[in-house]
């Protein structure tokens, strides 16, 4: 399966790309499979997502729905981003190969280590809210 023309559009320009200095969350996931990393920073006034963006060293499809995913929970209430999935990120980008898959479920992990870091940082226990952070179901697809 070749890649969609808006997986092209966010690898070729991604949105909302670089560091936060003053950002309330930041989350850092990484997948030990392909080694890829990607970092997501929030700022959150009101419950609401007002700044988003992220760093991500990893393959195109990472870059792809790191972008998305960005994009997605940017202007939101933090609730709509908590119930962001990998498959909601796939569907915007208008599918994924299936190897790809897991590249989108790092992109639902970063924006929910950056919902918990910024829980974390006000005093609130992140888990009943996020969730465990989990390692990767749909990572065993990539075995090779
Ligand atoms: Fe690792 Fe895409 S190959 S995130």
């Amino acid at each position: 399966m070749a890649y969609s023309e808006k997986v092209m559009d966010h690898f070729a320009s991604p949105r909302n790309v670089g560091e936060m200095p003053d950002a309330d969350g930041i989350g850092e996931v990484g997948n030990s499979r392909c080694g890829d990393i990607m970092k997501m920073y929030i700022k959150v006034r009101d419950n609401i997502i007002t700044d988003v963006s992220f760093k991500t060293f990893g393959c195109g499809a990472a870059i792809a729905t790191s972008s998305m995913a960005t994009e997605l929970v940017k202007g939101k209430p933090i609730e709509d981003a908590l119930k962001l999935t990998n498959k909601a990120v796939m569907e915007a980008l208008d599918g994924l190969p299936p190897v790809k898959v897991h590249c989108s479920v790092l992109a639902e992990q970063a924006i929910k280590a950056a919902l918990s870091d910024y829980y974390k940082k006000q005093g609130i226990d992140p888990e009943p809210i996020v969730g465990k952070a989990s390692e990767c179901d749909e990572c065993h697809f990539d075995e090779q």
